[in-house]
């Protein structure tokens, strides 16, 4: 690890008297010893990776290191998530989220601890997010006599799918929560810094289908059949200039078709076309209306050209919305570790999806991006070659444990 953040002053700039628990807090000594673990840690769930919905090594793994520490474990929540408490029971209740799962992408970091699975890779850092986790369970858990709120930590799976989230929700693990925290990697930002962003950081997400229906012919004689490949056509570059000219510029949708298939043969006109899209956009209102009006633009695309159409949407994930006060608080308790340039206003959200988003149905919340590039940067998330900066680790354990501190003073 190269983290400067580790070396960070501690909490003595802060006002002294009368010391809260926020500002007692020895952070530094207590992740210093924690650390070597972490990485261990780290590393093994690296080379261990295990698709959405079948982290039961992880979980196990998880799980053993909780109770060991002294937190209150239930496991199977939301099939593979783990939930663990600590704490006074009839306190207020604060929580932290993270992500346990990886993805079928083939690793070619070459790193010593590289991926053990052919064909599947933390490629997203939800290793780090894991180990992240455990350093604040391992943190709190010498406090737990001292907390005035009770900390849930939920080891989430099926991220990647955008299924786990709301898999954990219907088991109750949001129940009583008042705020929850998060955390993501984020390749842009050099290691030893965090992005905060209030309001929006991700996009609604949804997964749209589309069959063009036609009537098949001789591809001699289009004007006898309805051809669906030159009506998909038309749904494909009608729908973007509808975006353009029918949706507000100011709150942008994007829609992408990334497959498409249709036709038996070079001269017979295809009767039947499938595509298969994403749909993105930041504003809950605009997302809201998304599937009803795509459904009409395609519908009157395909008629207008002699066909029908049957359109299938799929809310995915609605967009993540940053609780201003909660974000502030992140944005403080970084601030007692990292200098004010470490501490990034995230100008723009993503277009990227995310189903904390779904937790945060349940109650408000903040989520923000850790800094993992190295001296040589980093490649993206998703990449093969992803390789992010185990120095991230400390900046996140600090920043994640002291706002939950701080929000036990607070109460935001
Ligand atoms: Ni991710």
């Amino acid at each position: 690890m190269s983290s400067a953040a580790s070396t960070r002053p501690s909490l003595s700039s802060l006002p002294a008297a009368p010391l809260t628990l926020w500002q007692q807090f020895e952070l530094e000594a207590a992740l210093r010893q924690a650390m070597p673990e972490l990485i261990g840690l780290r590393r093994h769930i690296h080379a261990h990776p295990e698709l959405s919905g079948a982290e039961h090594q992880t979980a196990a793994l998880v799980a053993g290191e909780l109770r060991l520490l002294g937190w209150d474990v239930r496991e199977g929540v939301g099939r593979t998530g783990v939930v663990a408490e600590l704490g006074p029971a009839a306190a207020p209740l604060v929580a932290l989220r993270v992500d346990m799962d990886a993805l079928p992408v083939e690793e070619r970091t070459g790193l010593p601890f590289a991926s053990c699975h052919q064909g599947l890779m933390h490629a997203c850092g939800h290793d780090l997010h894991t180990a992240i986790g455990l350093g604040v369970a391992r943190l709190l858990s010498p406090l737990a006599h001292r907390l005035t709120a009770r900390v849930r930590l939920l080891f989430q799976p099926a991220e990647e799918i955008a299924q786990g989230a709301a898999w954990m929700l219907a088991d109750g693990a949001m129940e009583g929560v008042q705020a929850l925290f998060g955390v993501h990697v984020f390749p842009s930002l050099p290691v030893g810094s965090i992005g905060v962003r209030s309001g929006s950081l991700t996009a609604a997400a949804g997964e749209l289908e589309v069959e063009v229906l036609g009537e098949g012919g001789h591809g001699a004689r289009p004007h006898q059949s309805t051809d669906a490949i030159w009506i998909a056509a038309r749904v494909v570059s009608g729908l973007q200039e509808a975006i353009s000219r029918r949706l507000d510029a100011l709150h942008p949708v994007v829609v992408s078709f990334g497959k498409i298939e249709g036709g038996k043969a070079f001269n017979v006109i295809a009767d039947h076309v499938r595509l298969l899209g994403t749909v993105r956009c930041l504003d809950t209102e605009v997302h809201a209306e998304l599937p009803g009006w795509i459904e009409d633009t395609v519908h009157a695309i395909c008629r207008g050209y002699g066909g029908e159409a049957r359109v299938r949407y799929r809310c995915i994930s609605p967009p993540v919305h940053n609780d201003p006060a909660l974000t502030e608080l992140v944005e403080e308790a970084a601030l007692a570790l990292l200098d004010r340039p470490q501490v990034r206003r995230l100008e723009q959200p993503s277009l990227g999806a995310e189903d904390f988003a779904e937790l945060l149905t349940a109650a408000p919340g903040t989520m923000f991006r850790l800094g993992v590039a190295g001296p040589e940067g980093c490649p993206p998330l998703h990449n093969g070659g992803f390789n992010p900066d185990e120095g991230a680790i400390a900046v996140g354990v600090q920043v994640l444990t002291l706002s939950l501190l701080l929000w036990m003073e607070r109460r935001v």
